[in-house]
């Protein structure tokens, strides 16, 4: 199956349930708050979280519709993250999803709000709606996961390492940054939904590798776009990266190499992927993400 096939899908519903569930500010006060947390998430992201958790799902159930909760925090918290990634403390880019960046448009301090707001209330839309689906047990350990890569040792750790690394990083710490920055949400999509269902141990274990793998990728295809594409292509500034000095897979490998890096990463998560078909799995949606990752433009 191709990608835009794949992604058409869902597109439409993911994009709808993203609106459709956000808060609504009980004080007017607060509305130009709750207009900039719409704003970011309503713009063009490619949302290839929720489609990779609905690909995890769908491995195993047939009904997706129960998955939404999760993946929308997921998008909820992605978008936060990048709010904040824009911010002038930290990357300072004045682009995003196509757009003028948060910050750009409502102010430095509504921009980190935003953001923490969305954050915080990924986690009530979870606590509130996850439970009505699916056992408590498993929905405190999808919850627990997702918080756990969202933090210290995940996005929050890594962001902050990658802001670090821009003045004393060395080669060696490239992949465990991106891994933890961007990895470990991504892991999240693919282990957070076989965590709400039947999987077994062998099959998590093969997942807990596709998912660490696929997510490495996406940072090293992000960090590769941005000596490749042009802004208009990307949504945001182009060669960034090197204008910022920060620590990448091209500038510590140069492209040849970085690409040759992302190859073997497919591999490896195609590897894991094909032992799960082998085990009567329809891996179908998860390769058709995967192969896009390795391939995508934008
Ligand atoms: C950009 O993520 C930031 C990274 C983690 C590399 P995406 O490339 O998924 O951005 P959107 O959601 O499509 O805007
Ligand atoms: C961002 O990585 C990772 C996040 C956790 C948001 P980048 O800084 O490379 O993402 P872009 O290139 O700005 O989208
Ligand atoms: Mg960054
Ligand atoms: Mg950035
Ligand atoms: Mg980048």
């Amino acid at each position: 199956m191709n990608f835009d096939l794949f992604s058409n899908q869902f597109r439409a519903e993911i994009d709808a349930y993203l609106i459709k569930h956000l808060p609504v500010a009980t004080s007017p006060y607060c509305e130009i708050l709750s207009e900039a947390m719409r704003y970011s998430v309503r713009a063009k992201g490619k949302r290839v979280r929720p489609l990779l958790c609905i690909a995890s799902y769908a491995l195993f159930e047939k009904n997706l519709y129960k998955i939404s909760p999760y993946w929308a925090a997921i998008e909820w918290i992605h978008t936060y993250s990048l709010i904040h990634d824009d911010l002038p403390a930290l990357d300072n880019d004045d682009y995003r999803r196509g757009e003028l960046t948060n910050h750009k448009k409502f102010g430095d301090s509504t921009a980190i709000l935003a953001g923490d707001t969305l954050n915080a209330f990924a986690f009530e839309h979870l606590c509130e709606e996850l439970p009505l689906h699916f056992s408590p047990d498993k929905c405190l350990k999808a919850i627990s996961l997702l918080a756990k890569a969202c933090g210290l040792n995940g996005m929050g750790g890594g962001q902050f390492m990658d802001i670090s690394a821009e003045r004393n990083g060395t080669d060696a710490d490239v992949l465990f940054i991106h891994s933890a920055k961007t990895g470990a949400i991504l892991q999240s999509c693919v282990l957070g939904p076989a965590i709400l269902t039947n999987c077994n141990d062998a099959v998590y274990k093969l997942l807990s590798n596709f998912g660490q793998s696929i997510g490495l990728l996406f940072q090293i295809v992000d960090d590769i776009l941005d000596v490749t594409e042009s802004s208009e292509i990307l949504g945001k500034t182009a060669n960034k990266d090197i204008l910022q000095g920060k620590l990448t897979v091209v500038s510590v490998y140069g492209l040849d190499r970085a690409r040759e890096l992302a190859k073997n990463t497919y591999k490896n998560a195609q590897n894991d992927l094909s032992k799960i078909g082998n085990m009567g799995y329809d891996t179908e949606f998860l390769k058709t993400i995967l192969d896009y990752f390795l391939e995508r433009t934008y």
